[in-house]
């Protein structure tokens, strides 16, 4: 038993660190000695190892971080996390100001301007005040369950403070700090260690870290930018109020955020961090400017994943100059040959840049770029840096004008340029590079996730022949894998696990990894939010596919044409007869002993308490399969109102018949459907 004063003196030391942690962390204004701070730390844990009964998961002696997790959930971000239109330059932004203008009938409205942190977003949720959940955007709609490392973040509290509502979401970007990044990139440097290219992608990195002690010694950052739902308590009429009251709950809000009432007062704002934005000890890429009353901001609403009331003002991309080596090829998924520029490295906005895109043939020439010239190169944010120019100052005359081969440099078939195409192109459709391209993506995280098939392997399978299309991954065995040179009978198992686990990847995954031109992860989900089979998606003609929100001709255009190709299908169906099962329920999901795996059900008739179509997704959804026509495999028929020639043939082949009653009892006791057979 706890005596209650050690629960006390538990729960009075960790009030005492949480209040200090925040004066510390959020608000910069430490009043105790870091030694002071410590003892406490080690007094609260040595309690609470004393006194197990009073663990609490938001304990600030959590901090630390826990036990390293295998693999992150997936969480559903009710309100979808949304992304931003970019503005350039002032007529960019005059240019959208005056759109959302006449969006709300010149109705007057102000405008927040604040900095474009350059992190990683996440969501953090809260129950009665404590911490729950910490996540990341993902595809906007499905991010990653990170509340391990999010706890070990010091400024994001674990308990909020003030008057907090008993459920709220907020939204903000987790961020390395320069110094920490600086400090992390010479530890490694130490350790002989590869180096980070750069403190976003280091601080993304330690947020999805599978070891909470990594992420808790990255010293990470948080500001928080966004009230998204605190159960309508304390509604704010506007954002800048929003951000008062996160404070008042305790949470690290930006302190050069900043009203702005003119078009000359963004543009102030925006110059003066172009000048300061290397003193602010963490990376900006632009400055959001935001409407901000709430009112304006529901008549503006949202297009696709882009709120129409706000823009982020970018950065200028920096440039620099470096000398071209030479130039090389890469051959693309579609066959199209990618010129790139081999670089003398260089470092651009804190990133080390060692190749550059170079676009296509008639762009190298335009720009009358050669091998060998000191070039301009730019980096704009996420983008590969481009090659903007040679100096043709530098010159010295020893520089190569750049020719295309003539031939692919994978497979040496010929290579074609039509006129209304601006790529050269491998006319070999099975060219080796093209199938690595697909290949490298299907396996991909993002993708089928076939962890374990690195690119190294990828090649080695190619070039041994063990694979000519992505079907031939689902009938590799083990055997297969283990005659391979240094691939090891562990690392063998796990592919061929992963293989087999990524058969019950969701449709939208599946049309994603497809590599379909233009029919990125958020168009897969557009996709498989619409139509919940594939078949349905196969057949969609370009009218049923441009009127989905956020489809457009172009991508329309693109799949058609993909299922209109004979091998396209014909792969698709060796997959699904390998047993990939895309469908909006993922498998896995199920228990895998439910005893409706196996079963086939066709529902006819009307049912009165569901549509046909929820009735299907709820046997799937118990690991049942649902089809539209009796046959021999067919298991039970679910017959509602007016069942017709279906309840027919199953009468005549001796089909178990179960009434809507008895599909909704099973629902309230599914392993019940033992007794039916
Ligand atoms: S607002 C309105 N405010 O920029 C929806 N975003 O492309 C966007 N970001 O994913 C959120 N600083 O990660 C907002 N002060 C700020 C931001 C910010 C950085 C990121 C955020 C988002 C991306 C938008």
């Amino acid at each position: 038993m706890v005596e209650k004063s050690q629960i006390e003196r538990i729960e009075e030391l960790r009030d005492a660190l949480n209040y200090h942690n925040h004066l510390y962390y959020v608000l910069d204004n430490p009043s105790i000695p870091d030694s002071e701070y410590d003892q406490m730390m080690q007094e609260l844990v040595a309690m609470e190892q004393e006194c197990p009964d009073a663990a609490d998961p938001n304990s600030p002696s959590q901090r630390v971080g826990g036990e390293p997790i295998s693999g992150f959930e997936q969480v559903a971000h009710d309100i979808p996390m949304l992304s931003l239109g970019n503005a350039f330059d002032k007529s960019d932004i005059e240019n959208w100001l005056r759109r959302v203008r006449g969006l709300v009938d010149n109705e007057i409205f102000t405008l927040m301007a604040e900095l474009k942190i350059d992190g990683l977003a996440v969501s953090l949720v809260y129950e009665n005040g404590l911490l729950v959940q910490g996540s990341t955007r993902g595809n906007g709609t499905i991010g990653e369950d990170v509340t391990q490392n999010i706890k070990t973040i010091k400024s994001i509290p674990l308990r909020l403070s003030g008057d907090f509502p008993s459920h709220l979401e907020v939204r903000g970007e987790v961020y390395m700090p320069v110094a920490s990044f600086t400090k992390l990139n010479e530890q490694r440097a130490a350790r002989g260690e590869s180096l980070y290219a750069n403190p976003r992608n280091s601080g993304a990195g330690s947020i999805r870290n599978l070891d909470p002690k990594v992420t808790a010694s990255r010293n990470m950052q948080i500001w928080v930018y966004s009230l998204i739902d605190n159960n309508g308590v304390h509604q704010p009429d506007t954002h800048s109020q929003s951000l008062e009251y996160l404070k008042t709950l305790g949470f690290r809000v930006n302190p050069h955020n900043a009203l702005c009432g003119s078009i000359e007062d963004i543009e102030a704002y925006h110059k003066s961090w172009i000048e300061n934005r290397h003193n602010l000890g963490y990376e900006a890429d632009g400055v959001v400017v935001k409407v901000n009353e709430y009112s304006a901001q529901n008549r503006m609403g949202v297009v696709g994943r882009e709120p129409r009331w706000a823009i982020a003002y970018k950065f200028p991309a920096e440039r620099v100059m470096t000398k071209l080596h030479s130039i090389g090829i890469n051959v693309g998924r579609t066959g199209s040959l990618n010129p790139y520029a081999i670089l003398e490295p260089v470092i651009v906005s804190g990133v080390t840049v060692r190749n550059a895109s170079l676009h296509n043939e008639e762009d190298i020439l335009r720009k009358d770029i050669r091998e060998g010239d000191w070039v301009t190169i730019e980096r704009a944010g996420e983008v590969i840096p481009q090659v903007i120019g040679p100096i043709l100052d530098r010159r010295t005359g020893s520089e190569v004008p750049f020719k295309m081969p003539s031939h692919c440099p994978i497979c040496a078939s010929l290579i074609v340029k039509t006129t209304d195409d601006a790529m050269h192109r491998c006319a070999n459709v099975s060219c080796p590079a093209q199938f690595f391209e697909l290949l490298k993506h299907f396996v991909s995280k993002g993708a089928m996730n076939i962890d374990g098939l690195g690119e190294k392997w990828c090649n080695i399978l190619i070039e041994k022949g063990l694979i000519t299309d992505i079907s031939d991954l689902y009938k590799l065995r083990k055997s297969d894998l283990i005659d391979i040179e240094r691939m090891g009978e562990i690392l063998a198992t796990k592919i061929i696990s992963n293989i087999e686990e990524s058969k019950t990847n969701t449709l939208a995954t599946f049309l994603y990894s497809l590599g379909i031109f233009h029919v990125g992860s958020e168009v897969a989900e557009l996709l498989a939010a619409k139509y919940d089979n594939l078949g349905s998606i196969i057949a969609a003609s370009h009218e049923d596919l441009i009127a989905i929100q956020g489809i457009g001709p172009k991508i329309a255009d693109s799949l058609v044409s993909y299922f209109s190709v004979p091998n396209n299908l014909e792969i698709i169906d060796k997959l699904l007869h390998l047993g990939i099962e895309p469908s909006n329920n993922k498998t896995s999901d199920i228990e895998s002993d439910s005893p409706w795996k196996g079963l086939t059900f066709v529902i006819t008739g009307s049912l009165s308490s569901m549509t046909r179509r929820e009735a299907e997704t709820l046997v799937k959804s118990l690991g049942g399969s649902a089809t539209s026509s009796v046959t021999g495999k067919t298991n039970f028929l679910i017959a509602g109102e007016s069942p017709g020639s279906k309840l027919q043939s199953a009468e005549a082949t001796g089909i178990p018949i179960l009434s809507e009653e008895d599909f909704n009892n099973l629902l309230s006791n599914p392993k019940n459907i033992l007794n039916q057979t």
